[in-house]
Parts: C-alpha cells; structure tokens; sequence
C-alpha cells in the first residue's frame, strides 16, 4: 500500500494511504484527545477534541475524519488549539451534565481515606467511586487540555441506574460519544441500542431494559464509551471486576477492548 510522509508536531512519520489525521498523531506518539472516535467505527467527527493545526489551511479540521495528505505539516497543541478544545470541552460537560466534582478538585489525588466530597453527595457525583478512576479519557481529555472548571450551571441528573443480570448502565456518566450504539449497529450489526427522540435533552440509549430486547449481550458496546465501559456501572454496588489491569489512558490503550464482567 502506497505511503504518505508528513509531519507531526515537528516529527516526520509514514502512514498507509487512506490514513487520517489522527492515526498519524498517534504513530507520531502525539496524544490527541478523541472522544467520539474509535478505530473499529466510522468517525462522525462530534465532540471537536481532536482538531489540529494544519499549514496552509485557514480553518482546524478534525483529525479523525480528515485524511493525512503527503507534506502535511501538522501541529496539534498549540494554545489556540488547546483554547478551543478547553471550551468544547467544557460545553460538552455542562450539557451533558456529567459530574465534574473530582475532575476539577485539586486535593482528588489524596482524598481516598477522606472522600470528603462522598458524604455530602450522591457517590456517583465523583469520579472517586467510578471504576474507570485512573483510566478514563475524559480525564485525561480534562487533564491535557487544563480545564479547570465549567462556568455554566449543570446539575446532577440523578438518573437511577439500570441494573441487569450482564451490564449496569449509568447515564448519569454519558457524554452522548454514541460509540456504543454504533458498535452495536457498525461492530455487531446488531442495531439494539439507540438514542430515543429526546436524548439530546435526555440523553440516555434505549431500550429501557436489555434483557427484554434482542441483545445478544456482547461486551462491544459497552466497552467502547470514552469512560471506558465499567464508567457505566458505579464501582459501589456494581460488583464489577476488570479483567484486565486498569492502565493510562493513552491512545493505544483507548483503542483497545478491555473485557468486564459483572459478578454480582
Ligand atoms: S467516567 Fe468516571 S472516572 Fe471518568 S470523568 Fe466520569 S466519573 Fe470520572
Ligand atoms: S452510554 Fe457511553 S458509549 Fe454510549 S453514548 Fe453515552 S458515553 Fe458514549
Ligand atoms: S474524535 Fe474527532 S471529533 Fe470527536
């Protein structure tokens, strides 16, 4: 397969024809925050985290879907970027209302005796009984770009977790990426999940209850979430174990499937 020289953040790297943006990042050991993209689906190109820099191009293109072309010069942090990505971020997070307490909290990495926070709110508010603590791209999304807070009033929607005998699912922690109805559709062919009129306001995947659908109950979807599958589950009550050892939320271990299981 033809190949495509370009430069990334100043390093040169081959990739085959056919490669986006964001796949030459990667081989160039450039982290990209993608929370919509996976490899195994098409890219939709929604959550804006992984636009670049490209020379000569007067707007920022989205790397998981904007094809690597020979001579590119590409750059992927610098302050305009990061500032761009700081506010889709944030948007993305107030209108999710995804939980932001441990995101931002600067004592988050010596709280696990105190979990100060826990007492006064629902343990789902924070990340600090989430299993996906520590390997979570939002996190790390969070982490790179240097959010620091959201200025915009969110709420803790509270959902109640649905629970059933192969997969807890907490949308209370979803940040509307869409991976898993499209692993389930694109992966599986299988096309059981999917987003109800409202979910723009509502924001959680039908169908209310797994068990009475045609869900084959494949791990696929469910693994697939930015907040890697388990964030869908509570670490408290859920009985989850990971089979795999949990590791940092890099891009190479993003694009994998981490197998989980429920035991209780
Ligand atoms: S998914 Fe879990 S670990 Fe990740 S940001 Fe949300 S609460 Fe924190
Ligand atoms: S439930 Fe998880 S995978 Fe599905 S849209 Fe929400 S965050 Fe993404
Ligand atoms: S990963 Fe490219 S827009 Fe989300």
């Amino acid at each position: 397969m033809a190949e495509i020289r370009l430069i990334i953040d100043g390093r040169e790297v081959a990739v085959p024809a056919g490669a986006t943006i964001l796949d030459a990042a990667r081989k160039a050991g450039s982290y990209v925050p993608a929370l919509c993209d996976h490899p195994d689906l098409k890219p939709i190109g929604s959550c804006k985290l992984c636009i670049v820099s490209v020379e000569g191009l007067d707007h920022y293109p989205t790397s998981c879907n904007t094809l690597a072309e020979e001579g590119m010069v590409v750059q992927t942090r610098t302050e305009e970027l990061q500032e761009m990505r700081r506010n889709a971020l944030e948007m993305l997070l107030a209108l999710t209302n995804h939980p932001t307490s441990c995101l931002f909290c600067d004592r988050k990495d010596e709280c696990t005796e105190l979990r100060e926070c826990m007492k006064k709110f629902p343990v789902t508010v924070g990340c600090k009984f989430c299993p996906s603590d520590g390997r979570c791209e939002l996190q790390a999304a969070v982490e790179f770009v240097g959010l620091e807070r959201v200025r915009y009033q969110h709420i803790f929607r509270n959902m109640p977790v649905l629970r059933e005998p192969f997969f807890d699912r907490n949308y209370n922690l979803c940040i509307m990426c869409s991976r898993c109805i499209r692993v389930c559709e694109e992966v599986r062919g299988e096309g059981v999940l999917s987003s109800n009129p409202d979910f723009h306001r509502m924001h959680w995947i039908g169908p209310p209850s797994l068990m009475d659908s045609t869900c084959s109950f494949v791990e696929h979807a469910w693994t697939s979430a930015p907040p890697e599958p388990s964030a869908h589950g509570q670490k408290n009550g859920s009985g989850r174990t990971a089979s795999s050892p949990p590791s940092a939320p890099t891009a190479a271990s993003d694009a994998g499937w981490i197998l989980e299981s429920k035991t209780a």
